[in-house]
């Protein structure tokens, strides 16, 4: 809700406005070659996106960007109204320090972390003189050839809610005008990730159902959290282009969840419209977006130039701009820009890259990295003297920053092979090799070989979609033709997107899913490689056993002939066993647990019910659970999925210790969208999990 303060200053400052200085607002303009500043002074911009060193190309040094954006804040204060500027960049998974990509940090299932990587990205952002980042991507996605799969969450819209409001609050903390508090913008509003095959800018139906059960949840919750603004998405959904879709701008945003900040298009989106064929000219696509509700033109300048002419013609209201105006006012007001339009350029200097910062991109690289396979306990190693580590990975630097890392520096990252070497043990020989005919030849001198494998960043990310989730080509025969060597055999693998590594994994005997895993992937690889740490990232997406698998996802519906009775997976392919790869919730580590007595307070839910089973350590080193809980809704006016993720809780354990683990149900828990359209619960009979991962756990029932 906006305060009466802010109100109060925010018509105040309307009633003042010319319409070229409201339409100014609603435009933002990238200060790219071609920019001429003299914009600024007219108050033809209301925000400036990209506005630093790295990307304008104007040669500001480090602390430039600060200097860069006030030298811009400067000439937009010298316009009439002397409004300040909002400059927006894509501050993605961290700033100058680089933490994993979206999807690793879903695999480490632990919100906190993401919250306080997100709160360290906002201190180095602001420092660097951005005010507003095009974060957090809430996508759900269940379809990994699409490359933006590395920027979201994966495909559980519980996770995504709580990895949403952790990285909202990360970013603005409480009071958005303290100087190291940045604007979130929950993205791509909405249902992007279901762009058809998986290829970005696609196209995308979803029913109303599942739009409301899946893909609206994390941008409710973002919203919830307090996220400044939203970005529309580029897909057709439906019929409707996502920029134009009244519906979900107005009726649901604001008229539902209560919304009162504003929504920036994608990239030229707005002008998009007459390719998607519901505009017929710009001046039309304006008008469709603005009606539609979205405040804040991308780049594309439509409003900027269109808009006067409709409102004179009549086919806009003044209103309807006011209303978009005011919402950006409103924003720039809550973030304190009136106050302190500048940046301190010292602050850079003090502010990026600490030591701190550091820390917690090492350990949260550790955290999401998924053990998938530890055959004989290979992992750690142990007890080899020589072990080749090869592969095109060996030397990598910024190829562990995954996609849009626009402030990271490839100098600001230890090689990995160099990073392997520090935290190797002493008495162990570590021999490198990028080229598959020297590894070959030095394998057979090796106790042991480990192969840094994958997808190299440019691979993932916007528009970098693949019809096949095999890795890169070459790569398979080199895993084969290492392991007809006999040789013990880790892979590991760096990747934006589950790969359909199923061969691979067949070979190897150890499995290590690294993602990209940002500044510090190296020296987290290393540790937990030789068991100075254990990894304990689950999957928050599935992987599929071949491309042709997908769409799977763990929340599927049971269909009328499904596998087993169960209906872990339903229907099948002649070539394939129904099953996934790796669920989704799986991972494994240096040790082994056991669950136990799971109870449940009572047989009913009335309000809350208290779901708890024992956890413990049986192997023989100290290890971190995720333990998860799932329910299904047995029978439900319209078909409910096999398992829905409810909960998880991180635990660490000591050889042989025990933990009472317990989860708290509430009746709205269990709400879904029903057949006649409301939200709400049904009565009846729900299975509960405490489980490890999405097919197993421990298995309970209780009525509604
Ligand atoms: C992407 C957005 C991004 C924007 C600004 C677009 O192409 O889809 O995710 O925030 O560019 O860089």
């Amino acid at each position: 809700m906006p305060s009466k303060t802010e109100e109060t200053f925010v018509n105040h400052l309307l009633a003042q406005m010319s319409l070229e200085e409201k339409l100014g607002q609603l435009n933002q303009v990238n200060p790219g070659s071609e920019f001429d500043p003299s914009v600024l002074r007219e108050g033809k911009a209301g925000s400036l996106i990209n506005a630093s060193g790295a990307l304008t190309g104007q040669g500001f040094s480090d602390s430039g960007s600060a200097e860069l954006s006030n030298h811009f804040q400067k000439l937009a204060l010298e316009a009439r109204l002397k409004i300040p500027l909002l400059f927006g960049r894509d501050v993605i998974h961290g700033f100058r320090t680089v933490f994993p990509i979206p999807l690793a940090q879903a695999a480490a299932f632990d919100p906190d972390l993401a919250g306080q990587a997100a709160s360290i990205a906002a201190r180095e952002a602001t420092a660097s003189g951005i005010k507003w980042t095009f974060a957090p991507m809430l996508d759900i996605a269940r379809d990994p050839r699409w490359g933006r799969v590395a920027e979201g969450n994966g495909e559980d819209p519980f996770l995504a809610s709580q990895m949403a409001r952790a990285v909202v609050k990360g970013f603005q903390g409480d009071d958005l005008s303290a100087p190291e508090k940045l604007i979130a913008c929950a993205k791509h509003y909405v249902g992007y990730g279901a762009a058809e095959g998986g290829r970005d800018y696609e196209n995308g139906e979803i029913s109303e159902p599942t739009l409301r059960d899946v893909y609206l949840p994390p941008f409710h919750a973002a919203v919830k959290a307090g996220a400044g603004t939203l970005m529309s998405a580029f897909i057709d959904l439906n019929g409707i282009p996502a920029t134009a879709n009244r519906r979900l701008l107005t009726d649901v945003l604001r008229g539902e969840w209560g919304f009162d900040g504003f929504v920036v298009s994608d990239w030229e989106s707005v002008k998009e419209l007459i390719h998607h064929g519901v505009a017929e000219d710009e001046a039309h696509a304006a008008c469709l977006a603005l009606q539609a509700g979205l405040d804040m033109d991308m780049v594309s300048g439509v409003y900027l130039n269109t808009l006067g002419e409709s409102l004179r013609q009549g086919k806009i209201s003044m209103e309807e701009i006011d209303e978009a105006v005011r919402r950006i006012l409103r924003i720039k007001h809550r973030a304190g820009l009136f106050d302190q339009p500048f940046t301190d350029p010292l602050r850079a200097r003090r502010d990026l890259l600490t030591p701190e910062a550091r820390n917690l991109a090492r350990q949260f690289a550790r955290q999401s990295m998924v053990l998938l396979k530890n055959d004989r306990d290979l992992l750690p190693l142990q007890g080899f003297r020589r072990i080749l580590v090869a592969g095109p990975f060996v030397h990598a630097r910024g190829e562990l920053f995954g996609t849009w890392t626009p402030d990271g520096r490839t100098e600001d990252v230890t090689p990995l092979d160099e990073a392997l070497r520090q935290t190797a043990p002493k008495d162990v020989e570590l021999w490198f090799a990028e080229a598959t005919d020297l590894a070959l030849h030095l394998a057979h001198h090796a106790d042991a070989v480990v192969l840094l494998l994958g997808e190299h960043p440019v691979r993932s990310g916007e528009n970098c979609n693949v019809s096949d989730l095999g890795l890169p080509p070459g790569q398979a025969e080199f895993v084969q033709a290492m392991a007809a060597l006999g040789k013990p055999l880790v892979l590991v693998v760096f990747a934006g997107r589950p790969l359909a590594i199923t061969q691979q994994v067949s070979l190897a005997d150890a499995v290590l899913y690294a993602w990209h895993p940002g500044i510090e992937g190296g020296a987290a690889l290393g540790e937990i490689l030789f068991g100075v740490e254990a990894p304990s990232g689950r999957l928050p997406i599935t992987f599929p056993r071949a491309t042709g698998q997908v769409p799977i996802y763990y929340n599927q519906k049971n269909s009328g002939r499904p596998v087993h009775p169960e209906g872990q997976f339903k229907t099948r392919y002649l070539d394939l066993p129904p099953s996934p790869l790796f669920p989704f919730g799986f991972g494994l580590t240096y040790t082994r647990f056991e669950y136990s007595n799971l109870r449940l307070s009572s047989d009913t839910l009335r309000g809350t019910l208290e779901i708890s089973a024992e956890i413990t350590n049986i192997g023989a080193r100290p290890g971190a659970e995720v333990v998860q809980l799932y329910i299904r809704d047995l029978v439900g006016s319209l078909t409910r999925p096999i398992r829905e993720l409810k909960g998880f809780q991180r635990v660490t354990l000591q050889p042989g210790e025990s933990r009472c683990v317990s989860f708290t149900l509430r009746e709205e828990d269990l709400a879904f969208t029903r057949a006649d359209g409301t939200f709400g619960v049904e009565p009846g009979k729900f299975h509960v999990w405490v489980a490890p991962d999405s097919v197993s756990g421990l298995r309970g029932e209780f009525r509604l």
